[in-house]
C-alpha cells in the first residue's frame, strides 16, 4: 500500500486547491479494508460498461476496451502484483484510476451514469451474497454432522436438565437434534434475508438516479440480481440488509454459545460426559494433565464480538438522514469481521462434532443420580387413578425418602414404595428405569429413541432436499 501519490491528482480533485490533509486522506480512506470487495466491483463495472453500450452511451468498442481492462486488472490483483494506493482513498477510484492508466481516455467513461454511490451499495450486495451462500453451506454441514451424531446416539442416555438440575432422562441423540433445530430456524433467517440482500441498487446513482437512459432490469440481470431495487435514495443509503444479516449472525452465535457452554461443562471432570478430539484441544504450560476446550471456549468468547458489530452496525445507521453519507463507510469492518468470525466457528464445529466421543457409562450414572425418573412415577399413579396434584405430593415424599436414604427410586423395594401409595405395583419398576422413561415419550418430539431416529431422518431428508434444490 502507497500513499506517495498525496497531490492533487484525485479523482475528484477538480474544485479542490489544495492537496489532502496527508492525516484526513489516512482518515477518511477505506481501500485498507475495502479491498476485499475487489472483485465484486470489478463484476459491478462491468454489467455497468455492458450496460452503457447496449442503451448506447458507449460504443461497443470503448465498453470491450473497459472490459478487457478490467479483467486484466481482475487478474493483476489475484497475483498480488495490484499496487493498492491509500491517496486513491477505496477500491472503486483505485481500481477506476489503474483502468484509465491501462487503457486511456476510455476508461474515464466508464463512471458516466453511476456513483461511488450506488457502485458500494452493489459491491456489499455482491459481496454479502457470495457469503451469505458460503455460510448457508457450512451451516448445512454443521446440521449433517448434528442428526450423523443424533442418529448415532439415539439410545445414548443422558439427563436432561431444567436449571441445570437433573430433570428428566433424555438422550444424547435427542440433545444433538435441539441444537440441530435452532441451526435450521437460523438456516431460514439467513435465507429470508438473502431474498433482501439479492436486489440491485446500480442506477440510483450519487442518490437520484442518473440523466441517461441506463437499463436497471439489464444490470440488474447481468449481476444475478432478483430485480432493481425501487428508490434511488434508499438504495445509496440503507444498510439494513447488512444489519439483519447481523442480527442473523448473532442468533447463529448465540446458538453456539449455548452448544459450547455444554461441550465445555460436558468435558469437565466434575461431568466427564464426553471426550473431545485431543486436535481440538490444547494443553497448559504450567499444569501438566490439563486438556483445555480451547475451540468451543473461543467460540463463545466470539459471540462478544459479532453481538457487538450488530450493534455497531445498528447505531451506525441510526438517525442518518437521506441519502448517503460518509458513515456508511464504517459498516464494512463489522460486517466483513461478523462474517469472518462465524464462518470460522461453523467451520470448526463442523469439523469437531463427528470426532465427539459420548462417555455413555458416566452419563448413564449421572442420570441415575437425580431422581430423575420421580415424573414418571407420578404419571405412573395418575394412570392408576390418582389426580396429578396429588401424585405430585406423594412422589415428592418418596423422593425426600429416598434422598434420606441416598438411594435411587427404583432402588426402593416394593413394600417401601407401597407406604406411599398402596395403588403401587410390581409394574412400577419398569416405569422407573431410565429406558422405560425413555420409551414412555413416544410422540413426536419425544426423547423414544424411535422417535430420535424419525426426527433424525426427517431432518436429514430436509437438509437433503434443500441441497437437491441448489
Ligand atoms: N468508500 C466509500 C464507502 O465505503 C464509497 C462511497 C463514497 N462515496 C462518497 N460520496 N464519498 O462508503
Amino acid at each position: 500500500m502507497t500513499d506517495k501519490d498525496n497531490s492533487s491528482a484525485k479523482l475528484w480533485g477538480g474544485r479542490f486547491s489544495e492537496a489532502t490533509d496527508a492525516f484526513v486522506e489516512r482518515f477518511t480512506a477505506s481501500v485498507q479494508f475495502d479491498q476485499r470487495m475487489a472483485n465484486h466491483d470489478i463484476d459491478g463495472s462491468i454489467a455497468h460498461a455492458k450496460m452503457l453500450a447496449r442503451v448506447g452511451v458507449l460504443s461497443e468498442d470503448e465498453s470491450q476496451q473497459i472490459i478487457a481492462g478490467l479483467e486484466a486488472i481482475r487478474e493483476e490483483i489475484k497475483a498480488g502484483r495490484f499496487e493498492w494506493s491509500v491517496a486513491l482513498e477505496d477500491v472503486h477510484m483505485n481500481i477506476e484510476a489503474a483502468l484509465t492508466a491501462r487503457i486511456g481516455a476510455v476508461g474515464k467513461k466508464l463512471h458516466t451514469g453511476r456513483s461511488r454511490n450506488d457502485q458500494v451499495a452493489t459491491d456489499i450486495r455482491l459481496y454479502v451474497r457470495g457469503e451469505i451462500d458460503q455460510i448457508a453451506g457450512l451451516l448445512n454441514s454443521l446440521q449433517a454432522a448434528l442428526i450423523d451424531l443424533a442418529e448415532r446416539e439415539a439410545d445414548t442416555i443422558m439427563p436432561g436438565f431444567t436449571h441445570l438440575q437433573t430433570a428428566q432422562p433424555t438422550t444424547f441423540g435427542h440433545h444433538m437434534l435441539a441444537w440441530n433445530e435452532m441451526l435450521e430456524r437460523d438456516y431460514g433467517r439467513l435465507m429470508d434475508c438473502r431474498k433482501r440482500v439479492n436486489l440491485s441498487p446500480l442506477g440510483a446513482a450519487a442518490l437520484a438516479g442518473t440523466s441517461f437512459p441506463i437499463d436497471r432490469n439489464y444490470t440488474a440481470e447481468l449481476l444475478g440480481f432478483d430485480a432493481p431495487t425501487e428508490n434511488s435514495l434508499d438504495s445509496v443509503s440503507d444498510r439494513d440488509f447488512a444489519i439483519e444479516l447481523a442480527a442473523f449472525a448473532s442468533l447463529v452465535m448465540t446458538h453456539l454459545s449455548r452448544f459450547s457452554e455444554e461441550l465445555v461443562l460436558w468435558t469437565s471432570a466434575q461431568f466427564e460426559f464426553i471426550e473431545l478430539p485431543d486436535r481440538f484441544c490444547t494443553g497448559s504450560s504450567i499444569m501438566p494433565q490439563k486438556k483445555n476446550p480451547d475451540v468451543p471456549e473461543l467460540v463463545r468468547g466470539k459471540t462478544g464480538r459479532v453481538h457487538g458489530h450488530l450493534m455497531s452496525l445498528l447505531t451506525l445507521m441510526k438517525s442518518q438522514p437521506l441519502a448517503y453519507n460518509k458513515d456508511n463507510q464504517e459498516d464494512k469492518e463489522p460486517l466483513f469481521d461478523l462474517l469472518d468470525t462465524i464462518k470460522d466457528c461453523l467451520f470448526a464445529y463442523s469439523e469437531m462434532m463427528p470426532a465427539i466421543q459420548c462417555r455413555a457409562e458416566n452419563m448413564r450414572s449421572a442420570t441415575l443420580k437425580g431422581y430423575a425418573t420421580a415424573t414418571d412415577l407420578a404419571d405412573y399413579l395418575v394412570n392408576k387413578g390418582l389426580p396429578f396434584r396429588d401424585a405430585h405430593e406423594v412422589v415428592g415424599k418418596a423422593v425426600a425418602s429416598a434422598i434420606g436414604a441416598g438411594v435411587d427410586l427404583s432402588e426402593l423395594s416394593l413394600q417401601q414404595l407401597q407406604e406411599f401409595s398402596e395403588v403401587i405395583e410390581q409394574d412400577v419398576f419398569e416405569v422407573l428405569s431410565l429406558e422405560g422413561s425413555l420409551q414412555a415419550r413416544d410422540h413426536l418430539g419425544g426423547t423414544a429413541p424411535a422417535q430420535v431416529r424419525a426426527a433424525a431422518a426427517r431432518a436429514r431428508q430436509r437438509l437433503e432436499q434443500r441441497q437437491q434444490a441448489n
